[in-house]
């Protein structure tokens, strides 16, 4: 009987993995014995990610570049194999947010959040899913978030919550279609305290007049368990999805929130 996972002898690829969740991520599946690839639109960022990883007695290498562009994807995928051989484990992390109404939105912000996001995951899955079919194993984790469910969007992340939707369909699809070797899901975060949730806070407190700290206490309140989250809260749920305790879960959007939507 399994009594823990180990990922040794498994490579992982990140995006996104220079900060916040992507990092988290990466230092959890590096605790749990896999070797990393660490990928960041800011290659110094990724750099340090990497240089953690390998204080942790693993093997890290980092790769900058845009998950939005399929010659960069190609050229991500291209070193990783290079240096590893083969990859097992990949997790569509790169992310942006935009704290802005629709009317006020233009149309390079819709592209930039459906390009990173949505046709990030689906160029990077193109990509890396046949190298995992050809060995007959593979997990993908996409980032989701609690906003892509129905009825649980958010007022003035028109862009982010289309993309976020995005995901969860192409997710679903690529489940059907690299079963059984190949298991697809999403893992959907609620508010995680990192750069991105930070600086919505102060976007929201701007917009209310009302300090950023008390729009975060506000998050936090809201919460059935009424703690925001760490990256390492998704990280878990990620090792998870990629351990065998989760060899009967695909298609899925597992909502990792504290608790969220609720209201008092
Ligand atoms: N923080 C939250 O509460 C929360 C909630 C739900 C979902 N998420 C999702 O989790 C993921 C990570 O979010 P985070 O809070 O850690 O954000 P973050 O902004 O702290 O980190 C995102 C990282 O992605 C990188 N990145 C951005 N565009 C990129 C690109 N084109 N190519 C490669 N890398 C790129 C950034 O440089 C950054 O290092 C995102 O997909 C986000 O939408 C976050």
């Amino acid at each position: 009987m399994e009594t823990d996972f180990d990922f040794s002898g498994k490579v992982a690829l990140i995006t996104g993995a220079g900060r916040g969740i992507g990092k988290g991520i990466a230092l959890r599946l590096a605790g749990h014995g896999a070797d990393l690839v660490i990928n960041d639109f800011k290659p110094e960022t990724a750099e340090q990610t990497a240089h953690e990883v390998c204080t942790m007695g693993r093997e890290a290498i980092a790769v900058g570049g845009d998950v939005s562009q399929s010659e960069q994807v190609d050229g991500i995928v291209d070193r990783a194999v290079k240096h590893f051989g083969h990859i097992d484990i990949l997790v569509n992390n790169a992310g942006i947010s935009l704290y802005r109404p629709i009317l006020d939105c233009t149309e390079e912000d819709w592209d930039r959040h459906v390009d990173i996001m949505a046709k990030g995951t689906f160029l990077c899955m193109r990509r890396v899913a046949p190298l995992m079919i050809e060995r007959q194993w593979g997990r993908i984790v996409n980032l989701g978030s609690y906003v892509a469910q129905m009825n649980c969007t958010t007022k003035y992340f028109g862009p982010y919550c289309a993309a976020k939707f995005a995901i969860i369909g192409l997710t679903q699809v690529a489940a059907q279609e690299w079963a059984p070797y190949v298991l697809v899901n999403a893992v959907g975060p609620g508010d995680v305290e990192t750069e991105m949730m930070e600086l919505e806070w102060q976007q929201e407190g701007t917009r209310r007049s009302i300090p950023a700290e008390d729009v975060k206490e506000e998050y936090r309140r809201r919460l059935i368990l009424e703690r925001l989250e760490k990256p390492d809260d998704i990280a878990k749920v990620v090792a998870f999805l990629c351990s065998p305790f989760a060899d009967q879960i695909t298609g899925a959007h597992v909502i990792v929130s504290g608790g969220l939507p609720y209201h008092h």
